[in-house]
Parts: structure tokens; sequence; C-alpha cells
């Protein structure tokens, strides 16, 4: 079997957590026999500087023609002032989510036993077990409303969303419930958004359609506070755009670190996988980095882009029993000890040589 798989690094810290991930994938190919053929892809930032633009058409090419895409990270300061067209997020990762016609972005949060102690939570509201899963609208909300424009004046972003795409990520989130705990949370904000009013009354009926499923609705600043109250209430968070971009970096406070959190990202037919932090740029190049998140973006993609459910189950045991054994990166440490990004990868891929 041989699968092709575009790696894009893009900025900061994408191309060293990247190096880690292929390690990992190096050894699965080793032990596997399933073959994975990389073709390496610029975006972003660096895409930029090279080609003028964050999303140049030879990654698009690259990027249609291959089974799945890994993906690192985007952005940095030095791009922060180029016209919004242009810049790493808008231009690179967002062009690329469009182009895709990404629509569904799954964030897990697994709560380690090994890294409680180094949650600003109290044990108190992490003693019941953590493992929840954001669901994401990606397609639409106010990341892609029209009208959109900067004048000098005015800036103007349109929140939107049409009963079908809701129906679409509605219908997602209770499939992935059902193999789960059966309970959907709905976040919106459906008292005073029109978009949330709609949201809400297309979930509720999807949620007909699965009477196994619990499911309750919450407003997004209720879900904040609760998230971090009584995380292991949720089940899946079923969200828009925005809020699931924000509300999955709280999220990753409960894992530990923005370090820690995977996504996968699903479209019509090339599926997406990336951490879901930024890229990092103050601690870029310094082999600090945590690895983690794009090891387990890519336990995602051997999971849902090549059904190797076993082999991803293996590398989501192996970070854990490497967390396990005592191995921290410097955002993960308690006791200011740490191991660089590379040593992190080695530890890893030497537990999963084992294991598997
Ligand atoms: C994320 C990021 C992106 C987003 C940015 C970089 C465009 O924050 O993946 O969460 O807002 O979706
Ligand atoms: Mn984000």
């Amino acid at each position: 079997m041989k699968y092709r798989v575009a790696i894009l690094p893009g900025d900061g810290i994408g191309p060293e957590v990247m190096d880690e991930a292929l390690k990992v994938l190096d050894v699965v190919e080793r032990k596997t026999g399933v073959s994975f053929e990389r073709i390496f892809g610029h975006i972003g930032g660096e895409a930029y500087d090279k080609f003028g633009t964050p999303f140049p058409d030879e990654t698009k090419k690259i990027c249609e023609n291959s089974d799945a895409i890994l993906l690192g990270s985007v952005g940095g300061k030095e791009w922060d002032d180029l016209p919004p067209h242009l810049k790493p997020e808008i231009g690179g990762l967002l062009g690329l989510r469009k182009f895709l016609k990404l629509h569904t972005n799954l964030r897990p949060v697994k709560v380690y036993r090994a890294l409680i102690g180094i949650s600003p939570l109290s044990d108190r509201v992490l003693k019941d077990e953590v493992d929840l899963v954001t669901v994401r609208e990606l397609s639409l909300g106010i990341y892609f409303g029209e009208p959109k424009k900067l004048e000098d004046d005015v800036g103007l972003d349109t929140m939107v969303y049409d009963a079908e795409t809701v129906r679409r990520i509605a219908k997602l989130a209770f499939e992935i419930a059902r193999r789960r705990r059966k309970k959907v949370t709905s976040v919106d904000k459906a008292n005073v958004l029109y978009s949330s009013m709609l949201w809400r009354k297309v979930v509720e009926n999807v949620s007909k359609e699965y009477p196994d499923v619990f499911l309750e609705h919450l407003y997004v600043d209720n879900a904040a506070m609760q998230l971090i109250l009584n995380p292991s209430r949720f089940d899946v968070i079923l969200t828009t755009n925005m809020f699931g971009d924000i509300l999955s970096d709280e999220s990753a406070v409960l894992a530990g670190s923005l370090g820690m959190l995977p996504s996968a990202s699903f479209g019509e037919r090339v599926n997406l996988y990336e951490p879901a932090g930024g890229s990092a740029p103050d601690i870029a190049g310094k082999n600090l980095a945590n690895p983690i998140a794009q090891i387990l973006s890519l336990s995602m993609m051997l999971r849902y882009s090549f059904h190797m459910d076993e082999i991803a189950d293996k590398v989501d045991e192996t970070v854990e029993m490497t967390l396990e054994q005592g191995y921290r990166t410097k955002d993960i440490s308690e006791d200011g000890r740490f191991i660089s990004t590379s040593e992190m990868g080695d530890r890893i891929c030497e537990n999963l040589s084992k294991i598997l």
C-alpha cells in the first residue's frame, strides 16, 4: 500500500515539530510496511517570501493530488502588516481550508493523569476524567461570511449560517457522539445572534434523528465558564467557526498546553491534519517546542484518512507512555527540567518501535 501525503511545514515552530512527526511516520512505515510518499509544499509566510503569495499554485496542486495533508503552522510578526489576503493566516491557512472545502474541524482534548500537576486548574476541577472533542464548523460563520471589507474608517465581517451548513456539521457531531458518551453540547449565542437562532433550531431538528444522543444547548459565554469549572461534563462540543476557535484554545489549558492539541479537518475529499496551536514565533528555531500536537495530528491522519485505527491507538498510547515516563518539553514541565523538541520525538519513536 502506498499513500501520498502532502507535507506543509509552514512557519515558526512548524518545521521543527513536523520533523518529529515525520520520524514517527518513519517508524510506522517500517513496522507496518505501508509506505507514505511525502510531497513537500510551501505555505504561509515562508511561501510569501519565496513566491509572493502565502498559498502558491504549486501547493494547491500538491494538495489536490495527495491522499491527506499534514500541516505545521503559519504566521509570524514579519508578515503581520501585509494586506489581509496576503497574510499567512488568511491567504494561507484560510485559503487552504476554503480550497479544500473543509467544513468540520475536530479538536480532541484528553487530560493525561501525568500532566494534571501542571494545570492551573485545581485538582477538584480535574478529579473526574476529561475527554472531550470540539467539533468546529470550518467553512462559514464570521470567518468567511460576505460582505467582508477593510476600509480606512470601517472594518466589516459578516456572521452567516445557512441551514444546510449547520445540518451537515450537526449530523457529524451526533454521529461522533454516538461512538462516544452520547452527549452533544451545542454552543451558540442564540439569545442575541440571528445566525445562532438558526443554528439552534437546525441542531434541535437534527437531534430528532438521534434519540439515543443527549443534546444540550449552552450560550458561548456560559460554555467558556463551564469548560474550566466542570470540564468532565462535556463529551462533544458542537459549535461555530469562531466560537470553536476560542473554546478550543481554552480547552487546551485542560490538557496542559496548546502544544498538546491536535486537529483534523474534513472536507469533500482530501483532509487536513494540523496542530490547533499557532506558530509560536517566540520559541521558533530553538528546539524547545512541544511536538506532541503534531504527532497526535499525524495519528489522526492515520486514523481518519487511512483507517489505520490500531496504529493510531498505538501512537496515542505511546505519547501517554512517554509522558508517564516523565519526559517533558518546556511548556509542560513542572519543575523546570525539560527535554528538547527532537529528544521528545526520539523518546516517542523509541517507545513506539517497542510496542508496534
Ligand atoms: C486555528 C488558528 C486559525 C483559526 C488562524 C491561524 C487562522 O487560530 O486553527 O485555531 O483562527 O482558525
Ligand atoms: Mn485558533
